[in-house]
């Protein structure tokens, strides 16, 4: 398990972001041109309904977490293993619950929310299938759960892509607080499902009406399912 396979154990995962948590909302605006902020409002809009209680999985610094509460949700939860994200999420919404815990052993009771997002999470998990079923088992029946991750284009985009992902993306690594996150990262993200395949993955691991749309040229994915 190593940054270049894009496979860390999970102590590796936490201590990366953990080391990159001072940087990575910088980080953010930087690599997407700031059209992080317009994917994540689309994401609440997609699985969150005003009322809901809410779970952001993997949330970092907390970004999607806040949407989701100016959206309307009444009870925000955000988990992640990383302390030093949460930290900078607390920092930026104490009025939102913030809980250091793993979503592969998610500590909460069968059907608590009604709705959960994750956002750039999913794809550091050592199991997927194990995720998504704790997701799925937190959910009450009906519940959305809505997954933004980078995803691999395909067509036209997709030359460009491999230069920035694979040359450009670590040589920002080199200069950066963290490096080694920006080699893990598109080696990351070339072990992950392509969107289709995400799509088959959470129908068979209790998700109905399942759906996706791509942003950026297909550099991004939101899916949205429904738990069945
Ligand atoms: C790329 S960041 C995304 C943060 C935020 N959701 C966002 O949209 O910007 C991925 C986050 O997932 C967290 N993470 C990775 N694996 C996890 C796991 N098994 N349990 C909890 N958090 C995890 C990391 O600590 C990190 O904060």
């Amino acid at each position: 398990m190593t940054v270049e396979t894009g496979r860390l154990p999970a102590e590796g995962v936490q201590r990366m972001f953990d080391r990159i948590a001072p940087v990575y909302d910088a980080m953010n605006r930087v690599m997407t041109g700031g059209l992080d902020r317009r994917w994540r409002r689309i994401t609440v809009e997609q699985a969150v309904s005003p009322g809901d209680r809410v779970l952001d999985a993997c949330c970092g610094t907390g970004d999607l977490a806040i949407a989701a509460r100016r959206h309307g949700a009444t009870d925000v939860v955000g988990l992640d293993f990383s302390a030093q994200m949460l930290e900078r999420a607390r920092h930026k919404a104490p009025e939102i619950e913030w809980l250091q815990g793993d979503v592969l052993a998610l500590p909460f009771e069968d059907a608590s929310f009604d709705s959960a997002t994750v956002g750039f999470g999913i794809r550091n998990v050592d199991d997927l299938e194990v995720g998504v079923r704790e997701l799925r088992r937190v959910l009450r029946s009906g519940g959305r759960l809505a997954i933004l991750e980078i995803t691999t284009p395909r067509g036209l985009l997709a030359p460009f892509y491999r230069v920035w992902f694979d040359r450009v993306v670590p040589l920002l690594g080199r200069v950066l607080p963290g490096g080694a996150a920006y080699t893990y990262l598109p080696a990351s993200v070339r072990r992950f499902p392509v969107a289709e395949e995400l799509s088959r993955l959470l129908e068979a691991n209790g998700f109905g009406a399942v759906r996706f749309r791509l942003f950026a040229g297909g550099i991004v994915a939101l899916h949205v399912g429904e738990a069945s």
